[in-house]
């Protein structure tokens, strides 16, 4: 067997933090359980000290989190340690991960510290880290513009006040694989005791070489890469954990390496942070995109028809993209149902599997034919949790080409109330979503929208994801399912909604 790569995902903090990808307390910790399938073997929960949400989410995943290591991030600053520390203290294993920033420009303009400063401070901190944590890791932060030389100083100091993992990230996306490669290279050669820790990478993806400069730098000897589902991230995003497992699996032949990820809930984690962020994938996106195993073009069809292989480098069920085998309908039992979701991977409780059941029966009888992706949508990524504040009752919309569209929209408010307001203005969508104001109280307005078909065919169900800010520079994600568009519309108009109150 070769060496194995850890696995560092990063998604609930660099993806996290990225414009639009926000995510509330009961969605982080679906996907921290989501990641707990794949078998990640660290997940960065978050930045405790950002803000009092972050590092309850952070305190709530360590709770929760069984087999992954727990890791907060953490400026080189007491107070930001002492925040890491609370929110993943009561993980099973912890991880503190303290960084400084180690370019000239990040240093005069950023810090305005000098090297020797620099230096001091990632000793500090990663001593008084390890006050509380054993497990710690140091990032010098936009390592890649910085000078080599002086790496292996900050690195030296990091390695004995007891870091015991080195992260090099490529914080602006600037490298290289050539040049990575040669940089890790030298740092190992020029570190006295580097040979004692574990060696990690974490590139953005601004040149698009984020994957690519993540595996050059294993073969110069890193030990863990730092990733995130769909490569969310800032600007350009980050590596993306799909294409950096799945290069590593499928040519085991090149790399000898290993990793613990179970590719096969690959697929599911994908869906599950598009849905729950609102940020879809490009079709064409390695791995996860709808095209990825999709074969159009006569002669390609032919060659698979006749053996897979002619065409295939990895089998979608690698990836957890089910077998297209069982299609439901309006005749199908419970059985069939549940045993699909199990397929596809959606292991609910019984009330989960009631609601559901029952909202597929209601589908059922709009739709012939009920594929997987009718189902994803039905039960949702996201299992929804707590009271809903607000619920659709009714509509009414008046439209057309040469007239001002009108909504009567009724909601209902918790168990027994009920409001209905009427709002008109110069699109159907809009009128509703203006009705809706009404009701709650609140000037909400619509920052972003998209409709798109779930499925093909003429019954196929629509998915409107909208983006709505209620509190000033804080977006809200709402996602609303529905074979009528314009309930689907106002669905997840209401989605967002119930959630901004929930959080
Ligand atoms: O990109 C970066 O440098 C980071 C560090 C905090 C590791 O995200
Ligand atoms: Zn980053």
């Amino acid at each position: 067997m070769g060496r194995t790569i850890r696995i560092f995902d990063t998604t609930l903090r660099d993806g996290e933090q990225s414009p639009g990808c926000s995510m509330n307390l009961s969605e982080k910790i679906e996907v921290a359980k989501q990641l707990e399938a794949l078998r990640v073997d660290i997940i960065e929960a978050g930045f405790a000290v950002a803000s009092p949400g972050d590092a309850a989410a952070i305190a709530a995943i360590a709770g929760i989190v069984k087999d992954s290591t727990v890791c907060s991030l953490s400026r080189c600053d007491e107070h930001d340690i002492d925040a890491a520390w609370e929110s993943i203290k009561h993980a099973n294993s912890a991880r503190i991960h303290t960084f400084i920033a180690t370019s000239p420009v990040h240093m005069q303009y950023k810090l305005k510290m000098t090297p020797d400063e620099v230096v001091a401070s990632a000793a500090h901190h990663v001593s008084y880290a390890k006050k509380y944590c054993s497990d710690v890791e140091f990032s010098a932060e936009d390592s890649c513009r910085s000078d080599l030389d002086f790496l292996c100083r900050v690195f030296e100091a990091a390695i004995k006040a007891g870091a015991t993992t080195l992260n090099i990230p490529d914080t602006v996306g600037y490298m290289i694989p050539q040049e990575y490669a040669a940089r890790i290279r030298y740092l190992r050669e020029h570190t006295l005791g580097i040979e004692n820790v574990v060696l990690s990478c974490h590139m953005h993806n601004d040149l698009g070489m984020a994957v690519a400069n993540s595996l050059a730098g294993v073969e110069a000897g890193i030990d863990q890469i730092e990733c995130t589902i769909n490569g969310i991230g800032e600007r350009a995003g980050n590596a993306s954990m799909e294409e950096c497992v799945m290069a590593l699996h499928t040519r085991r032949d090149i790399f000898g390496i290993e990793c613990n990820i179970d590719t096969r809930q690959i697929y599911r984690a994908s869906r599950m942070i598009q849905t729950i962020t609102g940020v879809g994938v490009a079709p064409t996106k390695p791995i996860v995109g709808a095209n990825a195993f999709a074969h159009e073009a006569g002669i390609h069809q032919h060659g698979v028809l006749s053996n897979k292989e002619t065409y295939e480098i990895m089998t979608p069920e690698s990836v957890g993209i089910p077998k297209n085998a069982i299609v439901l309908g309006k005749h199908s039992g419970r059985h069939a149902f549940e045993d699909r979701l199990r397929e596809l991977g959606y292991t609910l409780d019984r009330d989960a599997i009631n609601s559901a059941f029952e909202k597929f029966k209601v589908l059922a009888d709009k739709k012939k034919v009920i594929k997987d992706r009718d189902l994803e949508a039905l039960i949702g990524a996201v299992p929804v949790t707590g009271e809903e504040r607000y619920a659709l009752d009714n509509f009414v919309i008046n439209s057309g080409n040469t007239i001002t569209s009108t909504a009567v929209i009724r909601l209902k408010k918790g168990d027994k109330d009920t409001a209905e307001r009427v709002a008109a203005y110069n699109g159907p969508i809009e009128a509703a979503y203006r009705a809706i104001n009404k009701i709650v109280g609140r000037d909400i307005a619509l920052r972003d929208y998209s409709l798109k078909a779930i499925t093909d065919g003429q019954d196929s169900q629509a998915e409107a994801i909208v983006k709505i800010e209620i509190d000033p520079g804080e977006l809200v994600t709402g996602r609303g399912v529905s074979t009528d568009v314009i309930e689907a519309s106002i669905k997840a108009y209401i989605n967002g909604i119930n959630k901004y109150f929930k959080d």
